[in-house]
This record gives structure tokens, sequence and C-alpha cells, in this order.
């Protein structure tokens, strides 16, 4: 991260960038796409400068060295937006931005099925959201998933509370929603480390040879389990899936698996993340600690607020077709980045947007994106938080990051690996 954030410190030249593209755009951003490490106590601190008024509506940003970018040696920038009000209009306008071919990783073992629903465009994506909906409903998260999701809770917090420590991300955070999602699809369990290993080399390596080979790995197995799930149907949602109709037709081998892939990648480390730094969070700021355990009635807005505070994933998008935007010649088919933390720390729509607010209201914020896109598991998300603060507070007295720990923390899906918690055990 540059030391001190002005335009200037963020402006590069970049000749290969397109001609109709402002030289004063052109920045590196790569520091805000949550690859640099800080140790802040909000890690997404900067990202509020980016939303402020010094900002241009539009920035353009030069190629990005991580993720599939790297493995791709993408040449080409792409389109940043900020400001709460464009992000919002990028993932609202239909018309104007698409998101066809979004995480398809496969590609790079030249597999042609798309990712769905995240890669599908409206209005063919509402048949596959309609599909999916019920499972991921308040209503069937309450009947279906909330029991054992306390139960799973319950029985690793009681299996540290006397020790008075826990590694928290790693011991915990990593494991839990992993669990329950798990047994929501209806995986063997014993297949955990070996889903975490491929899920790591796909979106954290940088090697395409790993990336390749945990691809194999991932889709060989996936097929396997859900041609076995065609033969012998159960209750769960892998099933429910490859034995579905859409519109009365079966589905086809490639939604099959495009969909069954999809929910794979999104389920697996969004909440682990997430969970990891809610909890250095609350270690680094007890106040927050006291005022949850002791007014259980803001358990629902202060998972609001981690989630606003914390998000994880920015998203991108692709013109549709050229058009001007605050002023800017776009080109259809350029790429487009909504950096989330910017906009959920805008002033221009959240009062004091620094403040952590469990009773904040109108708490619109896009960690879970917005438009037809947002985000399928957020209820099942929201629940698995909400539960895992109400079971914690029960049975952990105040606690701490152990001394000596290392609180280093990625702003993004990469977060933080070891996060050591201590506390005095009751009694
Ligand atoms: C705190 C945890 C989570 C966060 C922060 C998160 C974030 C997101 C975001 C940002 C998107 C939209 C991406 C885009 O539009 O480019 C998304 C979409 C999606 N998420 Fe999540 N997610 C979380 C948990 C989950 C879980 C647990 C599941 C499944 C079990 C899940 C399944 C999906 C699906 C299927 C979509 C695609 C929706 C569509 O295209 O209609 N997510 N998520």
């Amino acid at each position: 991260m540059p030391e001190q954030l002005t335009l200037d410190s963020i402006r590069v030249d970049f000749p290969a960038a397109p001609q109709h593209v402002p030289k004063d755009r052109i920045v590196d951003l790569n520091f805000a796409m949550g690859n640099v490490p800080n140790d802040l106590i909000d890690p997404y601190e900067p990202f509020e400068w980016l939303a402020g008024p010094e900002i241009p509506r539009l920035l353009y940003n030069i190629p990005n060295q991580s993720g599939l970018g790297a493995v791709t040696g993408s040449s080409a920038g792409n389109w940043v937006v900020t400001h709460y009000e464009d992000i919002d209009r990028v993932y609202t306008d239909n018309a104007h931005f698409s998101n066809k071919g979004a995480a398809e990783f496969q590609r790079l073992i030249g597999e042609t099925f798309r990712s769905i629903p995240l890669g599908v465009d409206p209005p063919e994506h509402s048949k596959y959201r309609m599909f999916l909906v019920p499972y991921f409903s308040p209503a069937r998260i309450s009947r279906d998933l909330e029991p054992r999701i306390r139960e799973v809770v319950v029985e690793m917090i009681e299996s540290f509370a006397q020790k008075g420590e826990v590694d928290v991300a790693w011991d915990f955070g990593r494991v839990y929603p992993v669990r329950i999602f798990m047994g929501l699809m209806g995986f063997p369990p014993a297949m955990f480390e070996q889903f975490l290993d491929w899920e790591w080399d796909i979106r954290h390596s940088g090697s395409l040879e790993k990336m390749q080979a945990a691809l194999r790995g991932v889709l060989e197995f996936l097929r396997r389990f859900m041609a076995e799930k065609e033969k012998n149907p159960d209750e769960f949602l892998t099933s429910s899936i490859v034995n579905g109709h859409i519109q009365g037709q079966k589905l086809t081998e490639e939604e099959k698996i495009g969909i069954v892939w999809f929910l794979w990648l999104g389920g697996l480390d969004t909440v682990a993340a997430t969970i990891s730094q809610m909890f250095r969070r609350m270690a680094l700021q007890p106040e927050i600690q006291r005022q949850l355990r002791f007014h259980p009635e803001l358990t629902n807005g202060a998972v609001e607020e981690f989630l606003r505070t914390q998000p994880i994933l920015s998203s991108s998008r692709s013109a549709v077709k050229d058009f001007e935007w605050h002023g800017v010649q776009i080109k259809a088919g350029e790429g487009f980045s909504c950096l989330n933390p910017a906009g959920n720390f805008d002033s221009a729509r959240f009062a004091e947007p620094r403040v952590f607010d469990p009773a904040r209201t109108g708490n619109r914020h896009f960690t879970f994106v917005g438009g037809v896109h947002a985000c399928l598991g957020a209820h099942l998300a929201r629940r698995e938080l909400r539960v895992l603060l109400d079971e914690w507070f029960a049975r952990i007295p105040e606690f701490r990051v152990k001394p000596g720990a290392d609180t280093a923390v990625f702003p993004g899906l990469l977060s933080i690996r070891n996060l050591p918690l201590v506390w005095e055990p009751a009694g």
C-alpha cells in the first residue's frame, strides 16, 4: 500500500491502456484487491478514502497480478468503481453490465460448462435462480439446517471452552461452516481436508499447474459423486440438483456440473474468512464483545455490521455495449471491478461509515452484492454467524489475542490463517 494515499501516489503510466482511457484515471489499485496484508484493527479502513470526493467516479486499474489474472497473463486493465451509487448501478443495470463467464476457472483445463448461476445473465439466469432459491430460503434453513448448525457449533465450542484457548481461524472458522456446507450438499465428511486443499490451490496458489491439478481432482470427484446420487438419490442438495427439473425438463450434464461446481466454489471458505475477521475485530476491540454479550438483541444488527465492515469479495462485470458514463467512453467488452469495501464505507450512503454500529438501520451493504446475482447463500451465512455469536457468548468469557500472535490480515478472502485466542476458563 502506498505510504500516503493520494491520487498522485496511485497514478501510473500504462502505455498499453486503450486510447479512449483518460491518462489521469489510470492507477495501480492492486493493493486494494485483498492481496496485501495489514495490521489495522479495521483492515478495510484504507478503502474509505476510495469512496471519497477526491476520487474520480471512474478509475482504470492496470492488470491484476494475482488470482486468475496472474495465471492467464491477462494484459488488459479494467475500470474500477468505488462509490456506492456507481457500484449499485453496475450490479443492477443488466442492459449495460454482464456477468457472463464469471468464475470459469474450469476453462484452464479446457472444460466448457458455465458456472451456474453466477456466470449466466438475465433473463436466462432466473430459471436457475428459481430452481435453487427454495433450498436456501430462511424457512428452509430454520427447518432443515438450523438444528444442525446449532449442534455443530455447540459441540465445537464445548470442545475447547475449558482449555481457555483456541486457534479460531484454523481450528474453528475454517472447519465449522464447511461442515455445515458439506452436510447440506451430502458430501462425505472424509473429503474435508482434500476439498480445502483443492479450493486453496484454485483460488490462492497463483500456480497454473496447481490450479489445473486441483480442478481436475475436484471435477472428477464431483462428477463421480453426482453419478452415484443419480443412481441412489438421498435427501441432500446434490441429489436434488442431479435429479431435479427446470421448467419440466431434466437438467443437462453441463447444467448439473455447472451448478454443483459453483456451489462447491462459493460455499467453502467465504463464511470461514468472515468468522476469522469477526473474531479478530472483537479480540482487538473488546468493547464490541461487551456490547454484544450484554445486549443479545443486537446480534442480528452486529452480524450485518461485521458483514458491512468486512466485505471479503469485490465483484467484476463487463460492459455489454459502447456507452458514455461520467463523461468517459466505455467500450463493449471492457471489464469493471466494483470495490465493495469502498462502497460499504461511502459516507454519501452510510452515516459515520467507520463506526461499528449494531443498531444501524437500512444497512444495505454490498458484501453479498446486489441485483440478480445477490449471494444465494446469504441467509445461510447470516444464520451461521448469528447462531455462532449466541452460543459463543453463552460459553466463552471475554477473550483476547494470545500474546505474541501475528494479527496481520489480508482484507479479503485470503483473510488470516491462524488466530490464537485466549480467555480465563470458567471455574
Ligand atoms: C459470508 C459469506 C459469503 C459471502 C461474503 C458471499 C459473497 C458472495 C458474493 C459477493 C456473490 C456475488 C458475486 C458476483 O456477483 O460477482 C455471491 C454469489 C453467490 N453465492 Fe455467496 N457468499 C457467502 C456465502 C455463500 C454460501 C455459504 C453459499 C452456498 C452455500 C454461497 C453461494 C453463492 C451463490 C450460488 C452465488 C451466485 C448467485 C447468483 O449468481 O445468482 N455464498 N456470494
